[in-house]
């Protein structure tokens, strides 16, 4: 089930964004992100029980798949993180939530959605292509890593 993002959410948030992303929000970055009125999120509430997942620090996850956080501003949207833990990828719950998305987007009357990705980040762009973005700027060396640089795509899909 997706539902809008509550406060209760962020320790499992912040639990996928470690497991996820060298720069991870933690639960207080989340909060305050949660007070700024331009904030939106979305999360999806798995509804599985625990015992059903394999045991490797799924503890801290409880029932919670996977998220969409983006900020909306008059008519422009932008996605700032979106990630499924990775025990349950593959499995489609990436395109319900960016469905999800557009869709509110599209009832907001908003005309623009944004986004940026690592352009070596292949299952994001297959799913951000499939949901109709497309490129509109590089950001060259722009993700810092210890194995290498990586570009960044700056992504946009209208709304209509
Ligand atoms: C990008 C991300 C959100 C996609 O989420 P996801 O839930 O794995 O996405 P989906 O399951 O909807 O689609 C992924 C693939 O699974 C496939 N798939 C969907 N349902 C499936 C099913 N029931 N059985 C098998 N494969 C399935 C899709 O066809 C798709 O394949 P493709 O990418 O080869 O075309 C996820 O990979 C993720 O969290 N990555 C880490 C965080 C990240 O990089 N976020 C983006 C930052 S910009």
């Amino acid at each position: 089930m997706i539902r809008a993002i509550r406060t209760g959410d962020c320790e499992a948030i912040a639990a996928i964004e470690t497991q996820t992303f060298n720069m991870a929000l933690d639960c207080g970055r989340l909060l305050n992100l949660m007070k700024v009125r331009a904030f939106c999120g979305f999360v999806d509430d798995a509804n599985i029980p625990n015992t059903a997942l394999k045991p490797n620090n799924l503890d801290m996850l409880g029932n919670l798949a996977g998220y969409l956080l983006a900020m909306i501003t008059v008519d422009e949207a932008e996605i700032l993180s979106i990630a499924v833990s990775a025990e349950r990828q593959k499995c489609g719950r990436g395109d319900r939530l960016l469905g999800h998305f557009l869709a509110y987007t599209a009832a907001q009357d908003i005309k623009v959605v944004f986004l940026e990705v690592a352009a070596d980040n292949v299952s994001a762009l297959t799913l951000y292509h499939r949901h109709g973005f497309a490129e509109f700027g590089h950001r060259p060396s722009y993700y810092k890593r210890t194995d290498g640089d990586c570009d960044a795509i700056m992504m946009r899909r209208s709304i209509d």
